[in-house]
């Protein structure tokens, strides 16, 4: 199962997909337009049910083991930066127990339709139901795994969950309620984030998202979500390191001056390269404590050093092979 996202599988050559998406990306209206006709240009695999409740899961297990805040757990309010097209983070986080979801990207991508919402209802209903004939830990998904430990973990019960579906599929407009009871989406980026008020928020996560955020506001993302976090709070995050053209390490062979412009900011395909240690430190230059939780690393080099940009030819093998890294960050309760 696919837990990360990096551009989809398809066997077309990394360098005529930067063609089509650097041509196509400066298109005036395209980028509201394109994923709806090209699944090349879509943020990420959301409008599968399955992929949307894994996803959430394991944030959400991460939260319930680390958080040490003062808030009761049945009333926490979480953020996802990056949602893409989907907002399943704000159904799923109702039926764990949140009183508000708040949803912040760059634009205006997500909507959620009403079969979306009940198939994922029912994928998390399935999972429930395996989870609770408990099976040796060897026979679960890891999904199955991070339900038994939420439950394990006392943020909720399974009873408290299905209250919450009963009381979600008696809707005739889930996304109708869900908009007036949890869900806050926006869509300004950095500027939604500076309007969010000081320890409002117990858990933020991003899946695929924070390789995105612009060079230019990495930082101040990253101290924008530690301000907006309560004093013990969670932070989980998924960052892909590899290119969003062939999941290598061709973005790095470009110079900054090329890369940093409009253009290939607009392409879809723009990751801000940082690498591992880089994000780590900008993290906690920001006053985060992170920990890696596990790591996705190639076996040897993707790509030749030669092949890089110079500015990238001398990073140190353990940044280059890192290609994706999941950090648990937290907010500590004392400074
Ligand atoms: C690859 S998609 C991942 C979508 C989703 N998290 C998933 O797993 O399917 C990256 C998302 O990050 C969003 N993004 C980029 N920069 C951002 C920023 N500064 N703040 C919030 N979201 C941002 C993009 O608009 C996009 O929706």
């Amino acid at each position: 199962m696919r837990l990360e996202y990096s551009g989809m599988p398809l066997p077309i050559p990394w360098y005529v997909k930067f063609g089509v998406k650097l041509a196509l990306g400066s298109v005036p209206g395209a980028k509201q337009c394109l994923p709806k006709l090209l699944p090349i240009f879509r943020h990420g695999p959301a409008g599968d049910p399955v992929y949307c409740r894994d996803v959430f899961l394991a944030h959400f297990a991460r939260f319930a083991a680390s958080y040490a805040g003062a808030a009761n757990r049945n009333e926490i309010h979480i953020l996802e930066m990056g949602p893409g097209y989907s907002l399943a983070s704000g159904l799923l986080g109702y039926l764990f127990g949140a009183k508000r979801v708040c949803l912040v990207d760059v634009g205006k991508y997500a909507a959620m339709e009403d079969e979306f919402a009940r198939r994922l209802i029912d994928r998390l209903e399935s999972l429930l139901k395996t989870t609770e004939e408990n099976p040796p830990a060897a026979d679960l998904s890891p999904a199955g795994s991070h339900l038994k430990e939420i439950l394990a973990g006392g943020t909720t019960s399974a009873k408290a969950i299905r209250q919450r579906i009963t009381t979600l599929k008696a809707k005739a407009d889930i996304a109708g309620f869900l908009f007036e009871n949890v869900i806050d989406y926006r869509f300004e980026g950095l500027q939604s984030l500076r309007r969010l008020p000081d320890a409002s928020i117990q858990m933020v996560f991003s899946q695929a998202v924070l390789e995105h955020v612009a060079r230019s506001e990495f930082s101040q993302v990253l101290s924008e979500l530690y301000r907006i976090v309560e004093a013990g709070g969670v932070g989980s995050h998924v960052i892909d390191f590899k290119d969003h053209l062939g999941a290598s390490l061709n973005s790095l062979r470009f110079s900054e001056r090329f890369w940093e412009t409009g253009l290939v900011y607009r392409s879809g395909f723009y990751t801000n390269r940082y690498r591992k240690s880089q994000a780590i430190e900008m993290f906690e230059s920001a006053g985060w404590q992170v920990s890696v939780v596990s790591e996705k690393r190639w076996d040897c080099l993707p790509l030749s050093r030669s092949r890089l940009h110079e500015h990238f030819q001398k990073l140190p093998e353990d940044d280059l092979l890192c290609g994706s890294l999941t950090l648990l960050a937290t907010k500590p309760t004392s400074v």
